[in-house]
């Protein structure tokens, strides 16, 4: 496609998880050398993107609510003789594809999670028809995704995402991921070793793999051989400049010896880690298909533990589940006070088409609300007290950009938490040991330490 005469403006909306922030980032790129600059506003977009989520609620419903505003813009665009071009990316446009296209006709471009790097191409040929790509195509799209420059990835800070991999094969019977997103598949080592090299080199310094199901990682090496999560993390913090390696989302059964030991061996790999639960219940877990029990989780949880006693865990909870009891539900309000989380999220059951739980006897609105309720009441008790325990420690804080008073900058702790500190500017983009004087709600507080102990009984007090 030729290049057009004048910059035009992209908006990209993205919802849902990190893999769709990545995924958005990544279309941007590859609009950049067409012209396409990305503005945040959609009022004066040329091309106007919706990067979808499909996990829970009335997903596709609140899309065709967006689309509906954007029709309006369209027409604003038409009368001023300018073209507004209309896409659905993401995981709704995976799943409703024609429908979208159908009941919409704002729309322009329908395009599944896995055909990004094919949006030149959907581009040029939207000016003659309205165009649909859901497929799944054999090819890596990261292979033909552009890379940033050096700039704009300076630009969007000091922290990145990086795919390693996309889908799932675990099956839970409430998720639509294995549906939207297809079955797993790994990026090989020597590709993300190269992303990362060039993120490093911007100066970027510090890196979350992200994947569906993380942890599950067995992309190709450069023996030839599937390599684990846990190797592939060894080998990303021998790179100079990485500081910081995290990685999310992870399912419990994938917790293999090799990631186990990464938390022990690479004081680069921070403590804290985020591990679905979805629920304390043996009961409700096996109707989930997690096949992981609620002694499997607390083993691992031990033995995570062991290897890093620092570890602070986070977690994701589904309540009303079809078939949850007063009792199962109670498993999962003790399971938050047993771990000690740092943090979690917690969701009312969702019903998905197409999924099995979908077909199962539902529980009521008001049961799902008041479980909802009670279970935050103990998670946000957990984190209180997960924060007052910040108090005096000395932690590693990355420092991010400049406070909101003069002299300050904020920073970001191990456990994702926003820290203020006085500090010099030139600390941007450094690691440095902060010790936390006033653990605020939102945000901790802090000063530069002098002196360098490292405190290893923060999480292990959980419960
Ligand atoms: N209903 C409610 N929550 C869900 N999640 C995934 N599918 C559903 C659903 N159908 C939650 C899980 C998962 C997180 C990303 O979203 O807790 O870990
Ligand atoms: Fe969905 Fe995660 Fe279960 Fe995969 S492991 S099916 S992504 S909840």
């Amino acid at each position: 496609m030729s290049k057009p005469q004048k910059p035009q403006k992209l908006y990209v909306k993205s919802y849902g998880c990190q893999m769709n922030v990545y995924d958005s980032r990544r279309m941007a790129d590859t609009l950049a050398p067409l012209g396409f600059v990305e503005t945040r506003s959609a009022d004066d977009a040329d091309l106007v993107i919706l990067n979808t989520c499909h996990i829970r609620e009335k997903a596709a419903e609140k899309v065709y609510s967006e689309l509906g505003r954007i029709r309006q813009l369209k027409e604003n665009g038409a009368r001023e003789h300018r073209r507004v071009v209309v896409a659905v990316a993401g995981c709704v446009a995976q799943a409703e594809g024609e429908e979208i296209i159908r009941r919409a006709p704002v729309v322009d471009i329908v395009v599944g999670p896995q055909s990004y790097h094919r949006l030149p191409d959907l581009l040029a040929r939207a000016a003659h028809g309205r165009i649909v790509d859901t497929e799944f195509p054999l090819d890596d799209k990261f292979d033909h995704l552009a890379a940033p420059t050096r700039a704009a990835t300076r630009a969007r800070g000091v922290a990145a995402f990086v795919t390693v991999q996309e889908g799932c094969d675990k099956f839970c019977t409430f998720c639509v991921v294995p549906y939207t997103r297809g079955s797993e598949v790994s990026r090989p080592v020597a590709k993300i070793v190269a992303e990362v090299e060039r993120l490093a080199d911007a100066g970027v310094r510090e890196i979350t793999l992200i994947g569906q199901n993380v942890n599950a990682y067995h992309g190709e090496g450069p023996d030839g051989r599937a390599w684990t999560l846990g190797r592939l993390l060894h080998r990303l913090a021998e790179l100079p400049g990485v500081a910081r390696l995290r990685y999310t989302t992870s399912h419990p059964r994938d917790m293999d010896a090799s990631l186990i030991a990464a938390h022990r061996d690479l004081p680069a790999l921070v403590p804290h880690l985020h591990l679905p639960v979805q629920s304390g219940s043996d009961r409700i877990l096996a109707a989930m298909n997690r096949r992981h029990t609620r002694a499997d989780y607390l083993k691992t949880i031990d033995a995570l533990r062991r290897a890093r006693p620092d570890l602070a865990f986070a977690t994701d909870f589904i309540v009303g589940f079809p078939g949850e009891s007063e009792d199962d539900f109670r498993a999962s309000l003790g399971l938050v006070d047993e771990v000690g989380y740092a943090s979690a999220f917690s969701f009312k059951y969702s019903m998905r088409p197409g999924t099995p739980a979908a077909d199962m006897e539902q529980l009521s609105e008001d049961v799902k609300a008041e479980r909802l309720a009670r279970l935050q009441a103990a998670i946000n008790r957990n984190e209180a007290a997960f924060i007052a325990r910040c108090r005096g420690l000395t932690i590693d804080v990355l420092f991010e950009k400049p406070g909101r008073l003069p002299g300050q900058l904020i920073g970001r702790s191990p456990y994702l938490q926003p820290v203020q500190v006085i500090a010099p500017a030139e600390l941007i983009g450094h690691l440095r040991q902060v010790t936390i004087t006033d653990p605020g709600t939102h945000s901790l507080y802090g000063e530069l330490a002098r002196e360098t102990p490292r405190v290893a009984e923060l999480a292990a007090t959980g419960g």
